[in-house]
């Protein structure tokens, strides 16, 4: 099967959600993915920062085998051994006090929704321009874009927006009847935007000093990609309600919301899939591997020298870690570019994003960079 067929296929078959690229891959290993014709590409954008581990790490597929000869499914019926352990790791290792597992990014948000207005009695909740938090009903309110909500209207009522890194403004928004403001560390979708060093820390004090919860989205920073474990811990904070999934998993879908507040009663949240043990059993080695080969040390060290490179090349580069963008005139063409050189990327409009697995040396990022000179982005 070549790749027009395979867009034959689509777009008979599947429903028209994705603008994909020209790239049909079948296999994966480390740093790189194999396309139909064995052409190899080095992965600069991890699955949107998903695969932190890179492609089929040994611990992942084993964990996978032996877990899959024990038990994938039994519903929450019944206690599973992963979903205890997981749920232990993730509340010490943010130093919140409950979790919640999830099966992706926007049943995280979900959860977070639903904890707020639980926790407060209060239905408001605050959210960013620009800012991504999802796709279904609940999350998508939290969303900016006019793209992703307009067919959808009307969505959840009592969610406003406020201009994000300002502190000014959000003051001037929260009134009594706000229960949440939600803010990602770093947008990711808008482009990599960084706020001002101190904005996260007094988000945090205006949200303590108004009585309403803060719930930091991690999807896209959590799990190292910042060079912290969690990116709030950039600012010594702490959230009330915290959303993860993505990198969680390494490539297995997970989520979870973690939190300090009122807790759910049973029956009032939940799911059959919840806590799945295969994707738990995944989750919990992922984690595992991350502190213990220092992956955050290494997106750290391997972000910052990617950084520099880029900004001696004149090249418009921001991000915190392995989360960068550069600004181009034409993300789009450029992301094709790479493609033509072997490097996959994404973007976001005219920024190209930078999303490497955690596990990236200095001989990939040189070999990025020597791609980027060529094409002279
Ligand atoms: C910050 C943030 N929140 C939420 C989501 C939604 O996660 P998912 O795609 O797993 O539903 C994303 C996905 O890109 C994200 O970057």
């Amino acid at each position: 099967m070549d790749l027009k067929e395979i867009e034959r296929i689509e777009a008979k078959y599947y429903a028209n959600t994705f603008s994909r690229l020209p790239v049909a891959i079948t296999h994966g290993k480390g740093m790189y993915l194999y396309d139909l014709e064995d052409r190899k590409y080095l992965d600069m954008f991890a699955g949107i920062a998903v695969n932190s581990l890179g492609h089929c790490h040994p611990e992942v597929v084993e964990t996978i085998r032996e877990q899959s000869k024990l038990l994938m499914h039994t519903s929450n019926w019944l206690y599973t051994l992963p979903q205890l352990e997981l749920a232990q790791l993730l509340v010490e290792s943010t130093e919140l006090e409950k979790a919640f597992i999830t099966n992706d990014g926007t049943e995280a948000v979900e959860t977070a929704i639903k904890l707020a207005r639980k926790t407060t009695g209060k239905k408001e909740i605050i959210a960013m321009k620009n800012a991504f938090h999802g796709r279904t009903m609940g999350a998508l309110s939290l969303t900016w874009g006019e793209k992703y909500r307009k067919p959808f209207m009307p969505l959840v009522p009592e969610m406003k927006f406020v201009e994000y890194n300002d502190v000014d403004a959000l003051k001037r928004v929260i009134t009594d009847k706000t229960a949440a403001v939600i803010v990602e560390p770093i947008q990711g979708e808008a482009g990599v935007i960084i706020p001002e060093e101190n904005y996260l820390k007094e988000v945090r004090e205006i949200t303590k000093e108004r009585e309403v919860l803060l719930i930091i989205d991690e999807i896209q920073t959590g799990f190292g990609r910042t060079g912290k474990l969690f990116a709030f811990q950039h600012s010594g904070i702490k959230p009330d309600i915290l959303c993860l999934a993505k990198g969680m998993g390494g490539g297995f879908p997970i989520g979870a919301t973690v939190f300090s507040c009122e807790d759910f009663e049973p029956g009032e949240h939940g799911g059959t899939f919840i806590g799945n043990p295969l994707a738990c059993a995944v989750a919990n080695t992922v984690v595992k591997v991350i502190l213990r080969d220092k992956l955050t040390e290494n997106a750290r060290e391997i972000g910052d020298y990617l950084l520099n490179e880029l900004e001696k090349g004149g090249m418009n580069a921001h991000g915190k870690g392995l989360m960068i963008g550069i600004d181009v005139k034409d993300g789009k063409k450029s992301v094709l570019d790479l493609i033509k050189k072997g490097i996959l990327t994404i973007h976001s409009g005219n920024t190209v994003r930078v999303l490497p697995p955690l596990i990236i040396e200095k001989k990939h990022a040189d070999e990025f960079l020597s791609a980027v000179g060529d094409i002279k982005l």
